[in-house]
């Protein structure tokens, strides 16, 4: 029997997406999972459901876009009212026209009594298993529309669906996991700093215990929501949006409003299946110099072995060793323009400090370029100290409610990026820089959260200040296509799939500390590909913790991202450089294997945990390195074998050890390092090894 007319699917390579058409009403959600091989002889929702006790005679089972007052008792897609009137929603009309077979979807849904209009698109790719929806939201009345919530999407989670895995977290405390069981009381996250948060973006991962999972997370650089809700008829129901804030959005007769994208999935290999997928489509969206990535230079990054001592003779020297050890790229980071010689002042006023660089960056950019180093400048674009220039001449350009106080944090307020001068200023001043300095990259920092964000209106304008920003971003890159963005806010507060496309780099966190980066690498990696994860060697003890840890240790943690190294290098001694630069030479020759193929990661037990970089397709035979580290010391005697479930069971491969150098290559059957596993040597506590496994 062919699939019902009324049924419209799209199918991955390992997953698919059906939905039920419902007459005039959203179409229903009738599956989201693993790849269905056959679509004969699918029930229709309608004829397997019977209406239970005390329910509506007319049946209202989850839809794509569920919509509160007209017989849905669940969570609404949509929260929004005329001064209190039209505030019950239901769909009068639905379209549904396909933007290409069994891949991309356009649902366009009516509502002739409230006078709404609702377009979702939905799009499964094949390569990265990633459902894409966003939602547009037009007011189709004659007065305006306030809207307090549109969901981007509203996803179906099946009664099986088990553990949910989120992450929270703190400046220099990225991406700290929390798993918890889903219960019937639901869940619910809400991000109101304004901007994406240390958490990471809003998403999370929701596993079953057949080993199968699903993941989202929202496109989008500001505030947001998520929740998981039960619903009485026996499933979850995943919403991600933005958060508003009260009447942020008041939408005119015929105005808009169109959501970020959520990226979702659904993988039969669990969250690590979720982060190989969300890798993929990270990779297609984002758009580089010249069409493509290059191999991720080494940077070195001033601001760790500095702060803001710009002494020229130091930077000079600091430049020329950089070099020596092998650094691509040199990042001077705060600290170098208009009297900033502390972060009390002087953000805004986008010049080179005269005491510092009598003669402007110039020199030095030449002295890198020289080098053989592209050179790369830190900027805060969005950010002004009251103590500047800049904000003695616009006091009314920070973001500030009337009556409110100018609530600083590191002595900083936000520009208003919703005023057309500020944002033309602000173009100016970085336009100026890019065009008269050889800059090849900057480090575009934001280093608080958003308070008191109102328009010149007395409006909240979180949402058009994000908007506000990524035409900053897009105007930029327009101008200047070459340049590579690196996306900063104090470390990892603004790590999103939404400013990806407009930034080439991350920078994770700006806790260094190797054992904690582990957890924290981690985190990052379920969401974004390693060659964004911005990871550098920094100093012992590390200025974050205090933890002593060796170089090896630093060097083989970092290694696995977009390497950089960020410490006094005038204060190591001949030995310790040529360990760096020996570490450099080794992140080079495997920068490749390590940017462009699948992840895959696991915890052995007794403090060891491991990170294997590979070939895109999981069980081809290309080469695989293998990341083991200890982080505690041994409890047993003997450490437990390392289970490599990415292999291929009928192949013999051959183990050698990469870093250090020590004992000899090994073979092993597939198999046996599926099912039984590696075995490992004695490692003492915060110690790393790296293995190449190839075939034999
Ligand atoms: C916060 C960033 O995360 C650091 O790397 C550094 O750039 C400082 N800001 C500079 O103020």
């Amino acid at each position: 029997m062919p699939q019902p007319p009324e049924l419209i699917t799209l199918h991955g390579s390992f997953s698919s997406v059906m939905l039920e058409l419902d007459g005039a009403g959203a179409p229903l959600w009738r599956y989201w999972g693993a790849r269905l091989e056959s679509v004969s002889h699918i029930p229709l929702l309608r004829a397997t459901r019977a209406a239970p006790s005390f329910s509506l005679d007319d049946d209202v089972p989850l839809s794509l876009f569920p919509s509160f007052g007209v017989g849905w008792f669940g969570p609404s897609a949509l929260l929004a009212h005329r001064v209190g009137a039209d505030f019950a929603q239901s769909w009068t009309g639905c379209v549904v026209e396909w933007l290409a077979p069994e891949r991309a979807v356009c649902v366009t849904l009516f509502d002739d009594v409230a006078r709404l209009r609702v377009v979702i698109t939905l799009s499964l790719d094949s390569a990265s298993d990633i459902l894409s929806i966003n939602t547009t939201l037009t007011n189709m009345g004659a007065a305006p529309l306030d809207v307090q919530h549109l969901a981007a999407a509203c996803l179906p989670l099946p009664n099986e669906a088990l553990r949910l895995r989120h992450y929270v977290g703190r400046h220099n405390a990225e991406f700290q996991r929390e798993e918890q069981a889903l219960g019937r009381s639901g869940w619910r996250r809400e991000n109101r700093r304004g901007l994406t948060g240390h958490g990471g973006p809003c998403g999370a991962v929701i596993l079953r215990d057949d080993g199968g999972a699903w993941g989202a997370q929202l496109a989008w650089s500001g505030n947001a929501t998520q929740s998981i809700d039960w619903s009485d008829d026996g499933q979850f129901i995943w919403q991600l949006g933005e958060w508003l804030a009260p009447g942020e959005v008041r939408l005119a007769p015929g105005e808009s409003l169109a959501t970020p994208d959520v990226l979702a999935s659904f993988s039969p290999e669990g969250a690590d299946g979720i982060a190989r997928n969300f890798h993929a489509a990270i990779r297609g969206r984002m758009i580089w110099p010249g069409g493509a990535m290059t191999p991720r230079p080494v940077h070195f990054n001033t601001w760790e072995g500095l702060y803001f001592n710009h002494d020229r003779t130091t930077l000079t020297e600091l430049a020329k060793v950089a070099a020596e050890i092998g650094a691509e790229r040199f990042v001077l980071d705060d600290g170098w323009f208009h009297r900033r010689d502390d972060d009390t002042r002087g953000l805004g006023d986008w010049w080179p400090d005269a005491d510092q660089y009598p003669d402007g960056l110039a020199p030095l950019a030449a002295h890198v370029t020289t080098l053989g180093m592209g050179f790369g400048l830190w900027v805060e674009p969005e950010m002004v100290n009251p103590d500047s220039d800049l904000f003695r001449a616009h006091p009314d350009w920070a973001l500030h409610i009337a009556g409110r106080p100018l609530l600083t944090a590191r002595h900083q307020l936000v520009l208003d990026l919703t005023r057309a001068d500020v944002c033309a200023h602000l173009f100016g001043c970085l336009d100026k820089l890019l065009r008269t300095l050889p800059i090849r990259y900057l480090k575009w920092d934001h280093n608080r959260d958003l308070t008191c964000a109102g328009t010149t209106l007395g409006r909240a304008a979180y949402r058009a200040q994000v908007l506000a920003a990524y035409a900053l971003f897009d105007s930029i890159r327009a101008a200047h296509p070459d340049i590579e963005i690196e996306a900063c806010a104090g470390g990892g507060g603004r790590l999103d799939a939404g400013i990806i496309t407009r930034t080439h780099r991350f920078w994770t966190s700006d806790c260094i500390d190797a054992v904690s980066r582990l957890s924290i690498q981690q985190g990052f990696l379920q969401f974004f590909p390693p060659e964004l994860m911005g990871a550098h060697i920094g100093a012992a003890p590390a200025h974050s913790t205090g933890r002593q840890q060796s170089q090896d240790f630093r060097a083989a943690v970092a290694l696995t991202g977009h390497l950089g190294v960020e410490l006094d290098l005038l204060a190591l001694g001949a030995a310790e450089r040529a360990r760096l630069a020996h570490w450099i030479a080794l992140y080079k020759q495997f920068r490749d294997q390590l940017h462009h193929g699948a992840v895959y990661h696991g915890a052995v037990g007794d403090g060891v945990s491991w990170q294997a970089h590979g070939p895109k397709e999981a069980r081809a035979d290309e080469d695989w390195l293998l990341f083991l580290y200890r982080t505690s010391p041994a409890t047993q005697g003997q450490a437990p074998p390392v289970r490599l479930p990415f292999l291929n069971s009928r192949v013999d491969y051959v183990v050698s050890p990469r870093e250090p150098v020590e004992g000899e290559a090994r073979s092993y059957g597939g198999a046996w390092l599926m099912t039984a596993g590696l075995p490992l040597p004695p490692m003492m506590a915060e110690c790393a090894l790296i293995y190449q496994i190839t075939r034999a």
